[in-house]
């Protein structure tokens, strides 16, 4: 993808994770990887794009890579974790079928790995309130989030993030820009603790996805709870559907400037990334067309990238059972590790062991 002069100066998180990319693959064996998701809904093409596919990536240059299901963060912004289960295998699925090799990567869910979760406590006490109500991110959940009352969690999941990176001493991170803020917190707990006690933890470093940020169907942000998304298990027809529906403009000349006319560049991003192609080129060759040229274009492109992974995750879905098997193993592992990190915290912490 070629950069124009309408994008945006390259901030010192993008420049970082370049270089980060040449080392992960000069050394793979250096570094640690740990990202996940929240199991409120299905994947989507976002995702897919934006942190799913890097995932599979660095796992198959020969990165360790720790895949989490944050089961306990979907409480952040809801009272209940609504059809927790549901999401919990749609995750898994999504996972194993865009090439997560579950002997080679670990999955998880944070609430079945009890040390993980007691290194919340040492964490918390590194922080200050001040610090944990400055968070950006923290900001516009609250306000999108359907709550009445902001709950403590919603403050304080950010540090908890911390533990889910720091418990397996994780040093790269893929997530996207929102992250960032996040990953700060990770560093902060990560340096303080090692400046109090002992040196324990490495300073994570983010890995940003090269993609620009896809929109939703209805031109703002693409959010599993905002009903404007495509997930990754959906299927062809469901697909021209939410295509179909999606928001344009009245210019029929197809052009991309995300700047001016969000609703047409997104869609034709969307097109570009399933061919891995230039999206000024795409637009090009619209052209003309108008909406209905761009939707079909769109639609194709989308369909056909993603039919091989529709596949493998209607396969994987014929047996649970396995599915299942892939996160209680991963559970194993993941225990065993956090076990060995916390009594290191506690040893360091002067604690009685
Ligand atoms: N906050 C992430 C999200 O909303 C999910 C998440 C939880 C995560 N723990 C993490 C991501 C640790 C990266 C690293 O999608």
């Amino acid at each position: 993808m070629t950069l124009t002069t309408d994008d945006p100066p390259v901030s010192p998180a993008v420049r970082r994770s370049a270089e980060l990319e040449q080392q992960l693959s000069l050394d793979p064996g250096r570094f640690r990887v740990l990202t996940g998701d929240r199991p409120t809904g299905a994947l989507h093409l976002g995702h897919y794009f934006g942190t799913l596919h890097n995932r599979v990536r660095l796992q198959d240059l020969g990165v360790e890579v720790f895949v989490l299901v944050a089961d306990y963060q979907v409480l952040t912004d809801r009272d209940v974790a609504e059809r927790l289960t549901e999401h919990v295998e749609g995750l898994l699925l999504d996972y194993l079928a865009i090439g997560i090799d579950p002997a080679r990567t670990t999955v998880f869910n944070h609430s079945a790995v009890p040390a993980l979760n007691q290194l919340l406590l040492p964490f918390l006490s590194l922080v200050s309130v001040a610090e944990l109500g400055r968070n950006p991110t923290v900001k516009d959940e609250i306000a999108h989030s359907r709550q009445s009352a902001v709950s403590g969690l919603m403050y304080t999941y950010p540090v908890h993030q911390a533990a889910d990176i720091l418990f397996c001493k994780g040093n790269v991170v893929p997530v996207g820009q929102d992250q960032l803020p996040h990953l700060e917190v990770t560093r902060t707990v990560a340096r303080r603790f090692n400046e109090r006690y002992a040196e324990v933890f490495p300073e994570p470093d983010a890995l940003l996805s090269a993609a620009p940020l896809l929109l939703g169907t209805d031109a703002t942000k693409m959010s599993k709870s905002r009903n404007n998304s495509i997930a990754l298990g959906a299927g062809a027809d469901e697909t021209a559907r939410l295509i179909k529906g999606a928001t344009t403009d009245a210019d029929r000349h197809i052009t991309y400037d995300p700047a001016r006319r969000p609703g047409v560049s997104s869609l034709v991003l969307l097109a570009a990334l399933c061919l891995g192609r230039d999206p000024h080129e795409v637009a090009a060759e619209i052209g003309n067309s108008g909406a209905a040229g761009l939707k079909r274009t769109v639609t194709e492109a989308v369909n056909t990238r993603m039919a091989p992974i529709r596949a493998r995750r209607a396969e994987y879905a014929q047996d649970m059972g396995y599915v299942r098997e892939v996160l209680r193993t991963g559970n194993e592992r993941a225990n065993a590790v956090a076990e060995a990190t916390l009594r290191e915290v506690r040893e360091a912490m002067g604690m009685f062991l």
